[in-house]
């Protein structure tokens, strides 16, 4: 069977760990999306793995897919396996043929483009990771963009090069009006013999380690075989590019038709399986555009937010910014439930809302004399909701690992009826409860392998 890991939110709602839980009944685990904007943390025994590319299920040594609608920065993945490698792991990843690559040039016109929104004042700057992930995925549907199946073939590869590059180049100089030898590692990156050096190189490193496969077919197999896969979504639903709000948003789609289309492996068996949206117990935002419930109304929401974001670490795995923070908001869980389809969800950070001073649910927003149980289809509509709030008990600090051994009972009742009020207002079971980072600190109520 399948089972689809997916974003409920913005991002950073611990996918990774979740990943990570159930990724030790899974044979394969498959990005579907993404690149290394993302970044996945896995806590096993209190060491700490943050993971952009290599599939999360490295860390208990599955085999890692990165599909088809991924983009590939291949640079990263070699860093990271490197890396991984020299912690004691042995990842096991194979990357798609038809995956697109994010080439230097992608990153450099990623930052030329924050950089012109920024500075012309009209507040449309998107706040990207920086990773190029959108130059890429717009060469993808631009049909101009390059293959990892090119990089295994240094005519093909050639040939793409010299189409390509030259555009780009244009598209610095001529209208961004900026010269790109000014700056060093730029230059090197609209340089079609040093791209073709280096990036035929990482075609070969890719053949000799027998790295890349056919995704579609490769799954076939494993699913007719009877294996069970895990495909970890990265990013999350209000982020991804037609269900997100738009276009503060990424350019792929986290949400759970994503598995199939950037897997290849087909809609029916991945409908087939369990769909679980993961959720954080209150909203993290890396990067810009609108968040209704943000606490930064005044100076107590600002101390509010303080808290939280130190409790719950919540600093960019990838760049390291300060997350901005808000209540829970259940519009927006509602649409990523509909959207995906949750078969249930896990519930993360329940150890950080802990102690707090009052807690807060948004159950629906007013908007011009109407009241909305889902988020609307423009992000200036969205930006203008007034959320309505519940006011729930609050819960005291408890030990999450012994919580986490007892079982769900062991939680403060408060805590449990949160969870319960948030179930039935998105009517989606609760299959797993976060108190805490490390792989022993979340409370199992189903398994969705088991389902
Ligand atoms: P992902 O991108 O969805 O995988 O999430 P990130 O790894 O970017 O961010 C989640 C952060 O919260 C990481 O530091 C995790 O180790 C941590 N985390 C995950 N679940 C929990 C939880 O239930 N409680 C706490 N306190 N931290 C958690
Ligand atoms: P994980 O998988 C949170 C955000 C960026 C920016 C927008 C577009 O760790 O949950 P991009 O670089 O993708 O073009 O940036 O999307 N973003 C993320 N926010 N978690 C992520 O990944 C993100 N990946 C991208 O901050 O607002
Ligand atoms: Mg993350």
């Amino acid at each position: 069977m399948t089972l689809t890991i997916v974003g409920s939110q913005l991002g950073d709602e611990g996918k990774g760990a979740l990943v990570d839980r159930w990724g030790g009944d899974a044979d394969v685990v498959v990005r579907y999306q993404g690149g290394d904007n993302a970044g996945h943390t896995v806590v096993e025994g209190g060491a700490e793995y943050k993971l952009s590319l290599v599939p999360s299920g490295a860390v208990r040594g599955t085999v890692g897919i990165l599909g088809n609608g991924c983009v590939v920065n291949p640079r990263t993945l070699f860093t990271e396996i490197d890396d991984l490698r020299e912690r004691g792991l042995d990842p096991d990843v194979r990357v798609a043929r038809r995956a697109h690559v994010i080439m230097p040039y992608h990153r450099v016109l990623d930052g030329i483009e924050e950089e012109v929104k920024a500075d012309d004042d009209a507040g449309d700057e998107v706040g990207t990771t920086g990773r190029g992930i959108g130059p890429t995925y717009e060469d993808k549907a631009g049909r101009r963009g390059i293959r990892v199946a090119d990089l295994l073939d240094p005519d093909a590869l050639r040939e793409k090069l010299e189409y390509a590059v030259p555009q780009k180049r244009a598209l610095v100089e001529d209208v961004y009006g900026l010269d790109i030898d000014d700056v060093d590692d730029r230059a090197e990156a609209f340089d079609v013999d040093a791209l073709h050096e280096e990036f035929a190189a990482i075609g070969e490193r890719l053949a000799d380690e027998g790295m890349t496969v056919n995704c579609s077919d490769y799954l076939h197999r494993r699913h007719a075989a009877g294996d069970e896969i895990l495909f970890e979504g990265a990013q999350g639903t209000h982020i991804d590019v037609d269900h997100g709000n738009y276009p503060f948003v990424t350019s792929s789609n986290p949400t759970a038709g994503g598995a199939a289309v950037g897997s290849g492996l087909g809609v029916t068996k991945v409908g087939d399986g369990e769909v679980v949206g993961i959720v954080k117990a209150y909203l993290s935002r890396v990067g810009e555009g609108p968040l209704p419930t943000e606490l930064d109304g005044d100076a107590d929401e600002e101390a509010l937010a303080d808290e939280i974001r130190e409790k719950g670490g919540e600093f960019g795995t990838v760049t390291g910014r300060p997350r901005r923070i808000g209540w829970l908001d259940l519009p927006m869980l509602r649409h990523a439930a509909r959207v995906s389809g949750f078969t249930g969800v896990a519930v993360n950070h329940v150890d950080v809302l802990a102690g707090l001073d009052e807690l807060k649910v948004c159950t629906g927003y007013e908007l011009d004399g109407e009241t909305l149980d889902t988020v609307p289809t423009t992000t200036d509509r969205w930006e203008r909701c007034e959320p309505v709030y519940e006011t729930l008990d609050t819960w005291e600090p408890f030990d999450s690992a012994a919580v986490a051994e007892a079982g769900y009972d062991a939680l403060p009742g408060a805590a449990r009826e949160y969870l319960e009020f948030v179930a039935a207002e998105i009517d989606t079971p609760v299959y797993a409860v976060g108190v805490g980072p490390d792989r022993e600190e979340t409370v199992e109520l189903t398994n969705p392998f088991e389902e």
